[in-house]
């Protein structure tokens, strides 16, 4: 008996391969549960003599472990080179997709109209969303105790009330003027804030789009033919605008101005009430007194400005309902938007 545990550990011992099959078959001989070389002889170990019992216990445990260790030696061994001969990977497979993102559908907007603006001659220019009161308010005809204020919920800071977040573009219109000498003609997008409770058409967080024109003999119609050339060129060549008289404490005259949308669905009825008419923005002449604010004088200069949200734009572009959905950054609401981003 102590010669087949012996002779047996000396095959183990002997034994080499690196084919997958061989060294299972090799497993199944020695170590099978059922009936496996070395599993017989311990189901033989009843049978050895009292005086042997140990001496073959320990041997036979040798042997086990002995055949433990090279089946997993071997497979090993059996698996790495499997790997590095690269059977099992196809290497000329097509990588794993990652998704490169896009564009978000304010910033395809955003850029959308700057780029309608440029090709007419404007310029692009940003100013702090930290403003101070005189920019966002005074200098815009709107001095303190002006009931127009109220149009707008500041957030101001606490220990400071002349440290607001600017609650509209027009405050870069102040900063361009005082820094730069007609003729103007810029383009001011960025992020405004106003104290609203949050809902599906309004928020604390949005963009505007500001636009300011300053030259010798600029009039109201150089702004209509502006507004149209660019409502033609965003939402379609036949589109139509109508200017409403309005009121904005820096312009005068004021006007809102809308887009024709139609009425051809129980939608369009909803959403432009029933008149087929939306508004997409507020403009005017400069009042001569904001002209007079940043030191440009209004008898030898006139101008225009207008001021749009871009989430309203993009709302009407995209059909979107609920305001929040820019803010949330969900996937699924992003990923609808394809920009010029390649994918
Ligand atoms: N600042 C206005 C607002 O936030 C929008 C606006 C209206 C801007 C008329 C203008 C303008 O430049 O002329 O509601």
């Amino acid at each position: 008996m102590l010669e087949k545990i012996d002779e047996l550990k000396a095959k183990v011992d002997a034994f080499h391969s690196d084919d997958k099959e061989q060294i299972e078959a090799f497993r199944i001989e020695y170590m099978g549960a059922k009936n496996g070389l070395i599993n017989n002889l311990f189901k033989a170990f009843r049978e050895v003599p009292a005086d042997q019992k140990k001496e073959f216990g320990l041997r036979l445990n040798l042997l086990k472990n002995a055949a433990e260790e090279k089946i997993k030696n071997l497979k090993e061994s059996a698996e790495s080179s499997a790997e590095s001969q690269g059977s099992g990977i196809d290497l000329t497979l097509p990588g794993e997709p990652y998704n490169l993102g896009s564009r978000h559908p304010i910033s395809i907007v955003k850029n959308e109209i700057v780029s309608i603006f440029n090709k007419i001659g404007f310029n692009i220019s940003e100013g702090p969303e930290i403003e101070d009161d005189w920019h966002n308010f005074t200098a815009l005809n709107l001095p303190e105790e002006h009931p127009a204020r109220d149009m707008q919920d500041t957030f101001f800071i606490e220990k400071d009330p002349d440290v607001l977040l600017r609650t509209h573009t027009s405050s870069v219109q102040i900063r361009y003027m005082e820094n730069n000498k007609p003729p103007i003609r810029t383009i001011s997008p960025g992020r405004v804030f106003r104290n609203e409770a949050i809902s599906a058409r309004a928020h604390c967080i949005f963009h505007q789009i500001e636009g300011l024109y300053i030259d010798k003999n600029v009039s109201f119609a150089d702004l209509k033919q502006t507004l149209l050339f660019f409502v033609r060129e965003f939402f379609g060549k036949d589109s139509k605008i109508r200017l409403r008289p309005s009121y904005f404490p820096f312009t005068e005259p004021s006007a809102e101005v809308d887009v024709y949308w139609g009425l051809n669905s129980e939608a369009d009825y909803r959403i432009t009430k029933g008149t087929g008419w939306l508004e997409i923005m507020g403009c005017g002449m400069v009042d001569p007194s904001v002209l007079r604010n940043v030191g440009i004088d209004p008898e030898v200069y006139t101008g225009y400005a207008f001021g749009m949200g871009i989430e309203r734009i993009a709302m009407l572009k995209y059909q979107i309902k609920d305001l929040r959905m820019y803010f949330e950054n969900d996937i699924r609401f992003l990923d609808q938007f394809q920009s010029s981003l390649v994918r």
